[in-house]
């Protein structure tokens, strides 16, 4: 059994820490107050005494304004923060009177570990970076499940802390993770390439949905299922449903912190600077077809059915549904939104009595199939006879009282 401590227990730390709980003696420390039935909860001085490996999982968080929930192509890019992942390192050295196995989770830009954390830290230590690929809502199943588990070391090689730190990830795996060893550098850019790739993708098959609305006698759904079999060339099928634009507290971030990236090296060219606008102009194109089918309706109020970024989660950072609200609001119109999970409350509304315009932004079952078969989202309120349901994902079907348009087929339109 060892002994690990996670330095930072959010919604990342927390849960990744339970889960090494089940085979493992754990301690998480916090600058705000947690608790755990699993993980004793205690002092950074205890924490780092106690520990053989810490494992950091501090926020290295972006500046307010550039999650992705409204628009911010147009502003400067911005780097990370780094001084919570500054301030776990200066705890390490100060109370470790012995050498620790420090291993850093915490995304960040290719370069940051080698330039503005590793020259912080005590030799006497050794060092790691690992960053997780996680998603809110199945955090323990992705941890265990993991697509692949990258582990940084200084030159690429694989040392023997990075064979030690397999063995412990060895006690907890439910699948049979592909381990990925590279320079912190390389790990680093697996990670946030990894991210940005998926909003790459997503803008690709958005933009698909755009063009079926435009022209006609397009389902985009024909034309990304053939896409997605032609795994000759363009791999696999995740991401490959057009629907809502990608989201949550890290794509949209990632790509904004690359675009930072890229001035900084004076690359030469800003790829997801187009990414990013892409996402948002896809947004407004969809909140601009809410607003058509508004005005065609009586003016029917138009209801985003959904706020978090996805379903099954509270969070509304870096939401789609918020930048389509957004585009609505800047054309004069207004919005609500039902969501019983959403943390932020604003224009949240419990129950719709009328008819009106529903944007079907959450999916379960598409969002969540890669964990196992999954049920489809619940309607979070009464619909009205005489609703009109926009579904960007193609799945549901009218009744006698609901029209459903299915966003991105127009087949028969
Ligand atoms: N949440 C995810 O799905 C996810 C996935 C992959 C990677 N990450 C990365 O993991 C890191 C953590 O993300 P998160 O979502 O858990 O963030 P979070 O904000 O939910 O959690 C971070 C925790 O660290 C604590 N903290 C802040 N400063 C601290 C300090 N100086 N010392 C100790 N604790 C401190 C905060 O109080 C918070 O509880 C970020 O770099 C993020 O990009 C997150």
């Amino acid at each position: 059994m060892a002994k690990i401590g996670f330095i930072g227990i959010g919604k990342l730390g927390l849960d990744c820490a339970e889960v090494m709980a089940e085979k493992h003696q754990v301690w998480g420390y916090d600058i705000y107050p947690r608790t755990s039935d699993s993980v004793k909860v205690c002092g950074i001085e205890e924490l780092v005494t106690e520990s053989e490996w810490i494992f950091i999982a501090v926020p290295t968080p972006h500046a307010q304004g550039y999650d992705g929930s409204i628009p911010s192509s147009h502003m400067e890019p911005r780097d990370f923060g780094h001084d919570a992942v500054i301030d776990a390192i200066k705890n390490v050295n100060n109370y470790a009177t012995s050498s620790k196995k420090v291993v850093l989770i915490s995304t960040v830009l290719p370069g940051t570990t080698r330039k503005h954390f590793y020259p912080l830290l005590d030799k006497k230590h050794q060092f790691l970076y690992n960053p997780y690929l996680i998603a809110m809502g199945s955090v323990k199943w992705d941890m265990v499940n993991p697509e692949m588990i990258m582990i940084g070391t200084e030159d690429g090689n694989p040392n023997a802390l990075a064979g030690e730190l397999r063995a412990l990830y060895d006690t907890v795996m439910q699948n049979n993770p592909r381990y990925e060893i590279g320079t912190w550098d390389e790990c680093e850019a697996i990670k946030i390439f990894y991210n940005t790739f998926i909003s790459a993708k997503v803008g690709l098959v958005n933009m698909i949905q755009d063009f079926a609305m435009k022209i006609g006698h397009i389902n985009v759904d024909v034309v990304t299922d053939a896409l997605a079999r032609s795994t000759m060339r363009i791999m696999g099928p995740k991401y490959m449903t057009a629907g809502m634009g990608d989201a949550g507290a890290c794509h949209p971030r990632d790509n904004i912190a690359l675009r930072w990236l890229a001035q900084e090296y004076d690359i030469g060219y800003d790829l997801f600077d187009t990414v990013m606008h892409a996402r948002e102009i896809q947004a407004k194109n969809l909140a601009n077809y809410l607003i058509h089918l508004s005005v065609m309706n009586d003016d029917m109020p138009i209801v985003i059915h959904g706020k978090a970024y996805k379903p099954d989660v509270e969070y509304c950072i870096g939401s789609y549904s918020t930048l389509i609200g957004h585009y609505i609001e800047m054309a004069g119109r207004s919005v609500v939104y039902v969501d019983p999970l959403a943390d932020n409350k604003n224009k949240v509304v419990e129950s719709v009595d009328e008819s009106a315009i529903f944007l079907w932004a959450h999916n379960r079952k598409i969002t969540y199939e890669y964990t196992g078969d999954q049920a489809d989202t619940k309607p979070y309120c009464n619909i009205a006879p005489g609703s009109i349901i926009v579904d960007p994902w193609r799945k549901l079907e009218s009744t006698d009282d609901i029209q459903v348009v299915h966003y991105g087929n127009t087949r028969n339109a």
